[in-house]
């Protein structure tokens, strides 16, 4: 099985090699990459005119499988990931049961065997049943095939807890994803405290719930010397403390989403529980702080957190919805417009925050374009503008505050070991 992507504009973070290329696969890994490659047994794909770059890889999806099979499945999930452009997905444990057992983890590998061959990477609990008192088998989890630990959904909030299980990670070389948010100052409502919160009259909640938490599990990352992941950071104090904390030498990385460096708190004000996420949306100053600490590299990777619920679920009222918002069907398509077609990042940066970063934090080898690696790639045309549209979703979740938004970029090919998982069709 051979295939040849001819004449892409190959965008490599990572790699040597840029500009229009040939790449030649054979059995699923890159045997050639030079311009102007022949090869008469190969499968053809005219890369004219396209970006191709290492296949994106998302480091926070929620594939809802086991237990909440109506908000998603492993099958549906890996489909939107390959219609994202994403090639590789690492899935949080906040499933029913939760995912705290090495038997879980299988069921979840099993699973993906049937999606769409794209590859599932499982993060397990931290805690069992994300309860925040015991710590799980850290060890039998990374041997059934975890490849970091979270909570993520509950925030951890023993910090004896938080810092025996940096110690333990440490010792099987897995790193923490934390949502840092301090629940006695978080009540349930997904919504910023402060002008909406006010004048929707309910209570919200508040920057200071996820700075608090950054400073506390940066500080333990200091003190043990373990690196610390943070989750979907959302506001300018938490960019801030991360600078600092990496001036200092900490281990620590961390994420944003799309739609912390697009959307206000003032969503919430049209969209309603579309706009409901945990953490919320912030400010134009927080969006503002969020941009800048992905330009100079405070921010280390883009990640979706896609969280489907089902339509039913999101059509209650802003404070009994569940939080949370799809994003890997979106995602490529609103970081080129809003960071590369804005002026914000170059080209290259962008993908880097999609591809070999979130890669690195998970200690897997994807995102990169190398001769005798696997052929995960992505093609895209960076200047084709498209309107985003729910019902097009491969996702069983709808739920997005993204609908009817115009975008410039769009995915056209998805390869996960030289096998075309989504190919898109005009
Ligand atoms: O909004 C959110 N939804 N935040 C989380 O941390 C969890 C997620 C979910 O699982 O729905
Ligand atoms: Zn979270
Ligand atoms: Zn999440």
């Amino acid at each position: 099985m051979k295939l040849l992507i001819r004449n892409g504009n190959l965008i490599d973070p990572t790699g040597e090699v840029s500009g229009i290329q040939d790449i030649l696969v054979e059995d699923g890994v890159i045997v050639k990459l030079f311009p102007q490659l022949e090869d008469p047994d190969a499968e053809i794909i005219d890369g004219e005119g396209l970006c191709v770059c290492p296949g994106l890889v998302d480091p926070h999806v929620h594939l809802r499988d086991p237990g909440f099979t109506d908000k998603e499945d492993i099958c549906t999930g890996t489909a939107a990931a390959a219609h994202g452009g994403f090639t590789t997905i690492a899935c949080m444990p906040n499933t029913k049961p939760v995912a705290d057992t090495p038997e879980i983890l299988q069921y979840i590998l099993e699973q993906a065997k049937c999606g769409s061959g794209v590859r599932v990477y499982p993060i397990g609990a931290v805690s069992v049943g994300e309860q925040g008192t015991v710590c799980t088998n850290f060890a039998a989890l990374k041997e059934a095939g975890a490849v970091a630990l979270s909570d993520d959904g509950v925030p951890i909030m023993n910090a004896a807890l938080m810092r025996e299980a940096l110690q333990k990670a440490n010792c099987c070389g897995l790193p923490l994803l934390c949502h840092e948010e301090d629940r006695e100052l978080v009540q349930n409502f997904g919504v910023n405290e402060g002008k909406i919160s006010r004048q929707l009259g309910i209570p919200g909640r508040p920057a200071i719930a996820e700075e608090l938490m950054v400073a506390r599990d940066g500080m333990l990352s200091l003190e043990t010397g373990v690196p610390v992941h943070f989750c979907h950071i959302s506001t300018a104090g938490s960019v801030a403390i991360i600078r600092a904390l990496k001036q200092a030498g900490a281990a620590v990385t961390c994420e944003t989403c799309p739609q912390y460096f697009t959307l206000t708190e003032e969503a919430v004000l049209e969209q309603g529980s579309l706009a409901r996420v945990n953490p919320p949306l912030r400010t134009k100053r927080d969006v503002a702080a969020i941009l800048e600490g992905l330009r100079d590299g405070t921010i280390d990777c883009i990640a979706t957190d896609h969280a489907p619920h089902t339509a039913e679920e999101k059509a209650r009222t802003l404070t009994e919805a569940p939080s949370g918002m799809v994003g890997l069907e979106t995602a490529l398509g609103i970081a080129l417009t809003e960071l590369y077609h804005s002026g914000v990042l170059e080209l290259t940066e962008v993908i880097r925050k999609m591809t070999s970063d979130p890669a690195r934090v998970l200690g897997l080898k994807s995102g990169q374009i190398a001769i005798g690696e696997a052929a995960d790639l992505t093609l895209f045309d960076l200047n084709e503008k498209w309107v985003i549209d729910p019902t097009k979703f491969c996702s069983k979740g709808r739920n997005t505050p993204f609908a009817d938004r115009s975008v410039r970029g769009k995915v056209k090919y998805t390869i996960v070991s030289g096998r075309i998982v989504y190919r898109c069709t005009p």
